[in-house]
């Protein structure tokens, strides 16, 4: 899978190489590209936006600059679909749903909109191709300055879920178990007593029968559809 952010802030994008992400892009599980739409952007002041038709405070991002940069990407891309990311706090609810979806995806491209946003024709425009999907998604009900930081939640929830990413592929089975929801229990490890705190009895029993109901009964269910 590649993963091409377009955006004015690239730095923003510098955890990338961190972590388990920038692991899975050493193993070559994924490639991830950060690309400027400053360079994009014609004329002599290399402006991204202006002012909205019919008024009102705030810029928004030119669809032609927004429309050169994802063409570009698209031109270097082998990939015969590409899902086009665009954030947006008006965009649909990301969830786990969406990032299982999205984990099957060859190209990503993530439009990263800043000030009030992009031309709304760049998300029409790209619906209307046969090689792209276009997902317009927020990541909660709060606004950010910009989509970078979404970007990067959408980005980690979806390279998690590549076959060979996680060190541990049972945590994501437990995850996936069942179509619901996931289970998220409390959770322990040694010393059995911190500051007087104890660990739950049942826990140190070694009886593996009691331990799953005791799981399932201080589970708290986190749906796949968000919340
Ligand atoms: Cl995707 N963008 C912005 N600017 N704010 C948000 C968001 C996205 N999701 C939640 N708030």
């Amino acid at each position: 899978m590649r993963l091409t952010a377009i955006t004015i802030f690239p730095d923003y994008f510098s955890p990338l190489s961190l972590s388990l992400i920038g692991k899975a892009e050493e193993a070559g599980l994924i490639s991830t590209k950060v690309v400027n739409l400053r360079d994009f952007a014609t004329g002599v002041h290399r402006s991204v936006d202006d002012t909205p038709y019919g008024g009102g405070a705030g810029m928004v991002m030119r669809a032609d600059v927004w429309g050169d940069a994802i063409d570009s990407v698209a031109a270097s891309s082998e990939a015969n679909v590409i899902d086009l990311v665009i954030l947006t706090p008006s965009g649909k609810r990301f969830t786990q749903r969406d990032a299982m979806s999205l984990s099957q995806a060859e190209e990503i491209v993530f439009a990263c909109g800043r000030y009030e946003g992009i031309d709304a024709r760049v998300g029409k425009f790209y619906d209307r191709q046969d090689r792209f999907r276009v997902h317009q998604l927020s990541i909660g009900d709060y606004v950010l300055n910009g989509g970078e930081v979404a970007a990067l939640v959408v980005m980690e929830a979806v390279i998690r879920l590549i076959p060979g990413v996680l060190g541990n592929p049972d945590s994501l089975a437990e995850e996936s178990h069942n179509d619901e929801g996931f289970l998220e229990y409390p959770v322990y490890t040694k010393p059995p007593t911190w500051r007087g705190v104890v660990v739950p009895e049942v826990l140190l029993s070694g009886n593996h029968s009691e331990i799953t109901r005791w799981r399932r009964e201080n589970s708290q269910i986190v749906s796949s559809e968000g919340s």
